[in-house]
């Protein structure tokens, strides 16, 4: 419902659907995965192809496991960072710019979705004033809850190269004490939380790393579907909605281990990275030694590790696939298409792993025997037990 009252909202401001593209980019040799809504728009920010429409929205599915956006160490240890996520947003190409893009993000957070404005902060780049004058403007946000920062946090850009420009950036206080927040928080407390980025694209960053001014200004919007979601239903975490919760009652049930095991991170990294491996083998890539296989490679063995750490020996992943197809398929109905496939990668990819990782452990016991107690491992031993292991 969340995701179409945002579709519906810019449907109102004469935008139009567009489809989520794929995970893996087949033509930007630059990524990896689509790390952004904006991706498959890029032609058009560039100059290189005209827009067949000048407004659009979406619900874009994103990758951010490696290159500039890479979130993975995050995962499963808070609960927010997603290597797979749903990212909300609306365009410009070379039509509405900061006003109306400020304006209608504060018209859907605080009058459709009735956000309490005291929990809102947002946060504009140093060296645009205009930005901020216009949220004094055209919301009614206290001005004390605008702060500036620099270009790590408030001048957004997709990779090494290619279309950017200053942000301004939301974030909602998830914490229990609506009277304990300070400005400090924003940008460094996980409680203080970002759900919608507003990208003003006005340059394109060259392979010399220089700023080239594009020919028109666009808008950029991209918002954390997930976030959103626990936001709007009152909870300070993504996997305590219906998104997630279905699936961590599947591993409880498969696995036997109840869902604050270890503290709750291996079902949440489990049901993330299922989540990831998913979409992306839907979309055609597949598990392998280099490049965009080996992500996906190394993100199934984490799952598959902290499967281990649920006393799971047996490949028990690819049992998660139809769970995961009733909670996404209407959306996505590529993974409904794609299920068998789906599975049938994710076991075989499991089973060599769970081979891998016992024959591992076995050499690893015969190291340690073979060394004194308090002994060091040998460093051939252990780039072996690194590399092939
Ligand atoms: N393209 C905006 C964002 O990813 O935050």
């Amino acid at each position: 419902d969340i995701r179409q009252q945002f579709i519906d909202f810019f449907e109102t401001k004469s935008h139009e659907f567009i489809r989520s593209s794929a995970v893996v980019p087949h033509d930007d040799p630059t990524l990896l995965f689509t790390n952004a809504g904006m991706n498959q728009f890029k032609p058009y920010f560039i100059g290189l192809q005209e827009p067949p429409t000048k407004r659009v929205v979406n619900s874009q599915k994103c990758i951010r496991v490696s290159g500039k956006h890479n979130d993975l160490e995050e995962v499963g240890v808070d609960d927010y960072h997603h290597t797979f996520f749903e990212m909300l947003g609306n365009w410009s190409f070379g039509d509405f710019y900061k006003k109306e893009a400020i304006s209608w993000a504060w018209e859907l957070l605080t009058e459709v979705w009735k956000l309490d404005k005291k929990r809102l902060w947002v946060t504009i780049y140093h060296e645009d004033d205009e930005s901020g004058e216009l949220w004094k403007e055209h919301s009614d946000i206290d001005p004390q809850r605008i702060l500036k920062f620099g270009a790590k946090d408030n001048f957004w850009e997709m990779g090494e190269t290619g279309p950017c420009g200053p942000c301004t950036e939301i974030h909602y206080y998830t914490g229990e004490n609506i009277d304990d927040q300070s400005a400090e928080g924003v940008n460094l407390l996980a409680e203080y939380r970002e759900i919608w980025n507003l990208v003003f694209i006005q340059y394109n960053r060259n392979k010399n790393g220089e700023l080239n001014p594009l020919p028109k200004k666009h808008v950029d919007t991209g918002a954390g579907f997930e976030r959103l979601v626990a936001i709007l239903n009152g909870k300070s975490s993504n996997y305590e909605t219906d998104l997630f919760i279905p699936i961590l009652d599947e591993i409880v049930k498969i696995t036997g281990k109840e869902i604050l095991f270890e503290g709750g991170v291996p079902h949440r990294v489990i049901a993330d990275h299922l989540r990831m491996l998913s979409f992306s083998i839907a979309d055609g890539a597949m598990p392998g030694n280099e490049g965009r296989g080996y992500v996906l490679r190394r993100v199934l063995r984490r799952a598959a590790r902290f499967g281990r750490k649920l006393e799971m020996k047996e490949p028990f992943l690819y049992k998660l696939v139809s769970i995961l197809c009733q909670v996404m398929g209407e959306a996505f109905p590529e993974i409904l298409d794609k299920k068998s496939h789906i599975e049938k990668v994710i076991e075989a990819e499991e089973k060599s792993f769970n081979d891998t990782l016992d024959r591992g452990l076995e050499m690893f016991d015969r190291v340690l025997n073979k060394i004194p107690k308090n002994g060091t491992i040998p460093g051939e031993d252990a780039f072996k037990l690194y590399d092939t292991y």
